[in-house]
């Protein structure tokens, strides 16, 4: 059974990923929920991390983390998850009641690890800042993690810019953090989220079938969907289900490679880049293990699985 803690900011793609981890108690016990402004404000952020808790008669833990990113402003993604972040369900009223056990997650993280007697897994959907703030703080506390299971970056599109994905260029002085912290990180990036483990609208059409909970995920994503087919996709990338999936079920993920990864943190067009050092003398920076492939049918039929088992 592992330990998990998930740093997230629902955000669409977050909320499917929150409600597939929740779904395998059998693998994952969470021991913990935080939250970090990204796709919209920490507010809405947290607010939504409340309702679907709620809503999943989840007891977890939930602590806020941070507001903003460790040196820019935050920039959010409401075109792509609406004002609140997750619009689309009515979720219970008694939601606002959910306990919030803290206002720092970086503490709140650092305690439930110490507490632990055995090492924990974080899965972090949304800018590192929590994250980075965690490894720098406490540098002994990097024992007690197993592994981090990032959705960030990329190595190749980016989605916010066209060389920078967003949690990355929401935050990439944090990124560059927790993948030089020396901690295993296993990082599914765009170059697998939207190139290999997309979905199509029949799949996502098909949620809705899946029971209430079926019912709550595939209102929340006809906004998110509708979005992406706006810009042109005609994949559905799930993001953050990927990291969370490849914690829970990693033989899904069929190739991966380890590379020394840079973020841009200029103040150009390239912030927020993540790009791996491919050059067969490359030093070892650092060493992220970038998943690049998935058996995208098992991938689909393991999230529609996760949906369909609170039936
Ligand atoms: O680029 C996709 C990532 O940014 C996902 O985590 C999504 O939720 C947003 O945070
Ligand atoms: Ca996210």
């Amino acid at each position: 059974m592992k330990k998990v803690i998930m740093d997230c900011d629902p955000g669409i793609d977050d909320a499917i990923a929150l409600t597939v981890l929740l779904a395998h108690p059998e693998i994952a016990e969470v021991i913990g929920v935080t939250t970090v402004g990204g796709n919209v404000t920490l507010n809405y952020v947290t607010q939504n991390a409340k309702k679907l808790l709620t809503f999943l008669g989840s007891k977890a833990e939930l602590a806020s983390g941070q507001a903003e990113p460790l040196v820019k402003e935050i920039e959010t993604a409401g075109e792509i998850h609406g004002k609140t972040g997750m619009e689309g369900y009515d979720f219970p009223a008694e939601s606002e009641d959910y306990p919030l056990t803290s206002e720092n997650a970086v503490t709140f993280i650092h305690d439930k690890l110490v507490a632990s007697d055995d090492k924990v897994d974080i899965v972090a959907t949304a800018p590192l800042t929590n994250i980075a703030l965690l490894l720098k703080t406490f540098p002994e506390i990097h024992d007690k993690i197993d592994k981090i299971y990032v959705m960030g970056g990329s190595t190749l599109q980016g989605n916010i810019t066209l060389a920078a994905e967003f949690n990355a260029y929401v935050d990439p002085e944090a990124a560059q953090i927790v993948f030089d912290s020396g901690v295993d990180v296993v990082l599914s990036g765009l170059n697998l989220t939207e190139n290999k483990a997309f979905m199509t609208m029949d799949e996502i059409k098909s949620i809705k079938e899946l029971g209430e909970v079926g019912v709550m995920a595939s209102s929340i994503l006809d906004f998110y969907a509708s979005a992406e087919l706006e810009k042109g996709m005609t994949k559905i990338p799930i993001h953050d289900a990927c990291a969370v999936i490849s914690m829970l079920n990693p033989g899904l993920f069929t190739k991966s490679h380890n590379y020394s990864i840079d973020v841009a943190t200029t103040n150009d067009q390239f912030r927020g880049m993540t790009y791996p050092d491919r050059r067969v003398y490359a030093e070892e920076k650092n060493s992220v293990k970038v998943l690049e492939d998935v058996d995208r049918d098992a991938f689909v039929k393991y999230l529609l699985d996760s949906i369909k088992s609170y039936s």
